[in-house]
């Protein structure tokens, strides 16, 4: 099965991403979001990366306007009823994703694909608030989804190879890497990723170090494009949070469990670049 036409659910930070690359690709891509609002905003943020792209001369403005021509907003979650795969990127709660689901299930023509971009929680139990489990699988993005290469495909015991094939050509179509993985929490980036971000938190915390020299230790050190506590900011500590929690509860090891200070500032409201401040104050250029 081909895909010709894409859905995306949530035009947040995630999903507006995937919905850009999938209608630069040519791809006619429908993103729904809960309100006018939301949608507005999601999608005033592709049309803003895309300017930022013809004013850096890598897109130009004919490209500009074939991709805004693809996409099509929408707070209707019945408007990606013929859509051939639908990715949802909406927030990180089991909850939510079950009311998502199951309506998307009942909504959409039965030979749709259904992915979930979540980080964390398991594609298996999503699978469950469907009557399609062969049909859905993890198609996990990372941030900056238009910069970033790869796309990590997992599938679960019951995922058809067909299902696979087709997401993952999708995925080769909008200039993604795939890897594949299995249904474990985290996949293979966030298990490596996630208790290196949360180690930096916890060297801050214990004074071994200030925030700039953990970050430039990590950068110069080691080449990385952004120092951990940056990326912590970057990702969003309140994401960062729920991934531990999740991964904690999955493994019970005490590397996934989130530190108390990570706590605290989620809980003050401090949740990195989306909220202006975090380990950084986002309110400046460059964040300081
Ligand atoms: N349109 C088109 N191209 C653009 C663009 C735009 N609006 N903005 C930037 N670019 C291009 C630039 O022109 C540049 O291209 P060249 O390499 O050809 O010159 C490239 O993108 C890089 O852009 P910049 O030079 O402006 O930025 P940078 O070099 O500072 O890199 C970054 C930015 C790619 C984000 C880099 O800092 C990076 O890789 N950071 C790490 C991000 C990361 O780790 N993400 C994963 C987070 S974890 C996650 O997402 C998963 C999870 O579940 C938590």
């Amino acid at each position: 099965m081909a895909i010709r036409k894409v859905g995306v659910v949530g035009c947040g930070l995630m999903g507006s991403g995937i919905a850009q690359v999938s209608a630069q690709a040519g791809f006619p891509t429908v993103v729904r979001e809960v309100s006018p609002n939301a949608l507005e905003k999601g999608l005033g943020s592709i049309r803003k990366f895309l300017q930022g792209g013809v004013d850096k001369g890598k897109l130009t403005p004919a490209d500009l306007e074939k991709t805004l021509a693809n996409l099509k907003g929408t707070v209707e979650l019945a408007d990606l009823a013929d859509c051939d795969l639908v990715v949802e990127a909406a927030s990180e709660n089991l909850a939510l994703k079950r009311d998502v689901f199951e309506s998307l299930d009942r909504a959409c023509k039965p030979e749709t694909l259904f992915a979930s971009n979540t980080s964390s929680l398991s594609i298996t139990e999503i699978s469950t608030f469907t009557k399609r489990p062969e049909k859905v699988l993890g198609l996990h993005f990372f941030n900056p989804v238009p910069l970033m290469k790869l796309v990590e495909v997992v599938r679960t015991l019951r995922t058809t190879d067909e299902a696979v094939t087709a997401a993952s050509e999708w995925c080769r179509a909008i200039g993604k890497t795939v890897v594949s993985t299995g249904d474990t929490t985290g996949f293979v980036v966030n298990r490596l990723l996630v208790p290196y971000m949360l180690d930096a938190i916890r060297v801050l915390e214990q004074g071994l170090a200030s925030r700039d020299d953990i970050d430039n230790a990590m950068k110069l050190g080691c080449g990385y494009p952004m120092g951990p506590l940056f990326l912590g900011d970057y990702v969003g500590l309140d994401t960062t949070y729920s991934i531990a929690e999740i991964m904690f509860d999955e493994f019970k090891e005490a590397r996934f469990a989130p530190p108390p200070l990570l706590k605290r500032m989620v809980l003050a409201g401090r949740h990195g670049r989306k909220t202006g401040r975090g380990f950084y104050d986002w309110s400046t250029n460059p964040p300081s």
